[in-house]
């Protein structure tokens, strides 16, 4: 049977606003789903003084429900502050696509993460966090539980390809179970990097391949 698409999201689906990556953003993140394996990355141009988003991107690596509220999320975010578009749910999303399969929640959700881990990053990289929490172990695991593992499609803890973690004096050292000449090395290595060296009390990242 036919999953139950409300016109709107067919139409977004078919012609999805804001797709595409921007080089150089002011800010951006990639956001996985265990649940399906699939991936949206969000990108920002952020006016420095007014705060407002100028521009957005997305790219979808997931099903029609996520490309449709990647699409619509971005329509929704543009022109806002941070501040208001962090405030954006997946509700406001789902409501303004005339409704969502409840099968396909996750899906809407995935896409209004990857907005707002974008405005997140915004925020780090521009010295604007306020809750100033200390980096520890724990806290470098929640961050890698949204690098995929690209062999598998799931996170990188949850399929065990991190194989220690040390923070120290700033510096963050991530093991990884994978071979230095691995195809996924370089770009997994850049995308832990880009996932912690904006915390506020990191000074370096170290990726150590031990596979
Ligand atoms: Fe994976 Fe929808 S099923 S994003």
């Amino acid at each position: 049977m036919p999953l139950p698409y409300s016109e709107i999201v067919m139409e977004h689906f078919r012609n999805p606003r804001n797709v595409g990556r921007i080089e150089d953003p002011d800010a951006k993140a990639v956001e996985g789903s265990p649940s399906c394996g699939d991936m949206v990355a969000v990108y920002l141009m952020v006016d420095e003084e007014s705060q407002r988003i100028t521009d957005i991107k997305f790219e979808s690596y997931g099903c029609a429900s996520n490309i449709a509220t990647g699409s619509i999320i971005t329509e929704l975010a543009k022109g806002k502050t941070i501040g208001e578009a962090k405030t954006i749910t997946w509700k406001d999303a789902a409501d303004a696509l005339g409704g969502l399969p409840p099968i396909k929640t996750h899906c809407s959700v995935l896409a209004v993460d990857g907005l707002r881990a974008a405005v997140e990053n915004y925020e780090e990289r521009h010295g604007l966090v306020k809750e100033r929490e200390a980096t520890t172990v724990e806290v470098i695991k929640k961050r890698l539980k949204h690098v995929m593992n690209p062999v598998v499609g799931l996170d990188v803890v949850r399929t065990n390809l991190v194989k220690g973690i040390e923070v120290s004096d700033g510096t963050v050292r991530v093991e990884l179970d994978l071979r230095e000449d691995h195809q996924f090395a370089a770009s997994m290595s850049e995308e832990i990097r880009e996932k912690l060296e904006p915390r506020w009390d990191v000074q370096h990242v170290e990726v150590v391949f031990v596979g």
